[in-house]
């Protein structure tokens, strides 16, 4: 961004856990100031607001209607993230949605339609693509350093207690939510997708093994890519006491291996030099693996700072509005093919 950007008001609607990180990761950008929230639980906007200095509006309308407000940070259940969406792009606020899109393909059509016909800026968090191991993966990957890509696997075994599903009506209820892939697995499937490019087909088996809700606590997939690469994909959140999420990349000539986004591990073969290197793993307490809340700021500012250098320069942003539905794509495929018993073959048009 340029040093004449102006600066830019941002409204956070919905207050709630991830709320906090919006808050704290605008608080850190130079350009950006939270002006107003709202939630329909008033009570839980009005302390929100006060302890951050900023306005609680009564509803989606007051704060929609501000002209202070230019990015609209979506922060309510999954299932409602086009709803909110859709009105914000329709008053012209550009738009920080959380993960995923929404629950359903038609639901996230509707968002990225709203958003194209208003001519506003739409990015859908996926903050772990501003990870350092995940920067460095990309490169690699575009530096052909790994040779042609043959196999891949994402995994999410991840912990939540029966307390954190009861703690709101709208997790894991399929209307809202969605189950541990949908919800926790679906930041490395998006990953997956980035790195490996389009899945054309799913095999999947889910089941509900350890909580009361509605939507799977596992999920397994076994996918094919566009290139003919294959790969598996595991979330949980029944797997105690959680673990890093990991993504491991093979290619013909060597492969990376990266846990809660940091690079753990690369090999590269022969024809790449023959060499082999560990990284430090990390504490494994960060990334979510079993507090949700337990989450780094700096991701999902380099998100919302990216979102205001793509309105700067009249640009796509790098997680636009397709790539939120592309890992929702796959999610779907997910469900379908747990549920018939069937592989499911999606378009994987390349992009
Ligand atoms: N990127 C990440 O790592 C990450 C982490 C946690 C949650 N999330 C996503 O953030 C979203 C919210 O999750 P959460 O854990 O913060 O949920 P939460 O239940 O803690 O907060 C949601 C808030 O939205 C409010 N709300 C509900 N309907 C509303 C409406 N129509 N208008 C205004 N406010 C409304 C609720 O009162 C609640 O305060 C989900 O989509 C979730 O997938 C992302």
């Amino acid at each position: 961004m340029t040093s004449e950007a102006p600066d830019r008001g941002f409204g956070i609607v919905g207050t709630g856990v991830i709320a906090a990180m919006h808050a704290a990761a605008i608080a850190t950008l130079p350009r950006a100031r939270l002006v107003a929230v709202t939630d329909v639980a008033g009570k839980a906007a009005a302390a929100f607001a006060a302890a951050r200095g900023c306005a609680a509006e009564p509803g989606l309308d007051q704060l929609l209607a501000r002209p202070d407000v230019d990015v609209v940070c979506v922060c309510v259940p999954s299932g409602l993230h086009a709803e909110v969406g859709v009105r914000a792009a329709m008053a012209g606020k550009h738009l920080v949605v959380e993960k995923p899109i929404d629950v359903t393909l038609a639901a996230a059509d509707r968002l990225i339609e709203a958003a194209r016909a208003a001519g506003v800026v739409l990015t859908v968090i996926s903050q772990h693509r501003f990870d350092p191991g995940l920067i460095e993966l990309k490169r690699l990957l575009g530096d052909g350093a790994l040779g042609r890509l043959v196999l891949a696997e994402a995994s999410t075994k991840w912990y939540r207690t029966q307390a954190y599903y009861d703690s709101a009506e709208w997790r894991g209820t399929w209307a809202m939510d969605g189950g541990s892939l949908m919800n926790q697995g679906i930041h490395y499937v998006d990953l997956l997708r980035w790195c490996m490019g389009p899945v054309t087909e799913v095999t999947a088996v889910c089941a509900t093994q350890t909580h009361q809700i509605e939507a799977e606590d596992t999920a397994l997939a076994i996918v094919r890519f566009g290139s003919g690469a294959v790969g598996t994909i595991l979330s949980s959140t029944a797997a105690y006491p959680g673990f890093p999420q990991r993504l491991e990349i093979t290619g013909t000539d060597g492969t990376v291996i990266v846990e809660d986004g940091r690079i753990v591990r690369r090999a590269f073969g022969p024809q790449a030099g023959a060499s082999e290197t560990e990284g430090s793993a990390g504490t494994g307490a960060l990334g979510g693996a079993a507090d949700p809340a337990a989450i780094e700021v700096a991701s999902h500012a380099a998100q919302i700072a990216d979102l205001l250098a793509a309105i700067e320069e009249g640009r796509a942003p790098a997680v636009d509005g397709q790539a939120g539905r592309d890992a929702l794509e796959i999610v779907r495929a997910v469900y379908t093919s747990a549920r018939t018993g069937a592989p499911v073959r999606l378009t994987g048009a390349p992009r």
